[in-house]
């Protein structure tokens, strides 16, 4: 049994679209009949262009957003079939990085106070020796030296930030980790150092995820599998090296094509 498998998932969003003299209600099938699975300890690539509906579909199984129609099934529940009370409670077994972590992190808190908050998720008594060797823990797991622990975002470069925010997506001990875009507005050398960290937590703790991104060159090393997305749907799926190889979809041909552009495209 996979750790996770979405069925035949469908998000739409309704639009208000015509005139006023003839109003109409369009509907935007930004996730339109996915199905795919994960295991546990695996690295899942989801590849698409911008508006393809990667992000409504990592929020829908975040349950941030409630799906038209589909499930979603994490360790053999239902989650698209819960009441809200109890998937509020699953929601911590979810953890997401996002694009930017300095709009994804508080300015006022400090790291302590930032990787803390994130660990009483989870453990709502914890506090004195047990909570401070904890955040010296999460801070050296993702190479932050602990002793920056009483610093502020702002006082950190962009990588260093967003290990703060894979710390955090850690802290609740998460089944799976949804990482949307989590390099995409880092420098190269730097995209290469999360990227490599993000294979190592896989290696040392088991890590379950989703790595999100338009752009299939950063996910060649890290996915196991990768899917490719075009709007709402999955159009090729394969182990990562074989996708590579030999693509069967003219869209995910593209997206390979696209590959050397991009990486000399000056920032
Ligand atoms: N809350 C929303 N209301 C209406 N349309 C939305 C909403 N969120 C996303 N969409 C639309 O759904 C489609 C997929 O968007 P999104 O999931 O953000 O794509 P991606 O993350 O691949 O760029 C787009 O057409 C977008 O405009
Ligand atoms: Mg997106």
């Amino acid at each position: 049994m996979p750790y996770l498998e979405i069925r035949d998932l469908q998000t739409h969003f309704r639009k208000r679209a015509g005139s006023v003299f003839a109003p109409t209600v369009e509907t935007i099938r930004a996730v339109d009949g996915v199905s795919l699975s994960i295991e546990k300890g695996e690295i899942l690539g989801l590849v698409g262009e911008s508006g393809c509906g990667k992000s409504t579909l990592s929020r829908t199984v975040m349950q941030l957003i409630r799906p038209t129609a589909g499930s979603i099934i994490l360790d053999g529940e239902d989650l698209a079939k819960l009441p809200p009370s109890v998937v509020r409670k699953r929601r911590l077994d979810f953890q997401m990085i996002f694009q930017d972590p300095y709009a994804s992190l508080n300015p006022r808190m400090t790291v302590f106070s930032t990787l803390a908050e994130a660990i009483k998720q989870r453990h709502p008594g914890i506090g004195g020796d047990d909570l401070a060797g904890r955040v010296t823990r999460l801070m050296e797991t993702v190479g932050l030296d602990p002793r920056f622990q009483k610093k502020y975002p702002h006082e950190f470069s962009g990588g260093q930030r967003q290990r703060i925010a894979i710390a955090r997506a850690l802290a609740p001990e998460p089944k799976l980790v949804i990482a949307d875009e989590p390099v995409s507005a880092l420098d190269v050398s730097i995209q290469s150092q999360i990227l490599n960290l993000l294979k190592k937590l896989r290696a040392d703790l088991g890590l379950t995820m989703i790595f999100i991104t338009h752009d299939l060159g950063v996910v060649r090393y890290l996915a196991d599998r990768i899917v490719v997305m075009y709007k709402g749907k999955i159009v090729e799926e394969g182990e990562a090296e074989a996708l590579f190889d030999h693509p069967r979809n003219d869209y995910t041909k593209k997206l390979l094509a696209a590959i050397p552009k991009l990486a000399a495209t000056p920032a």
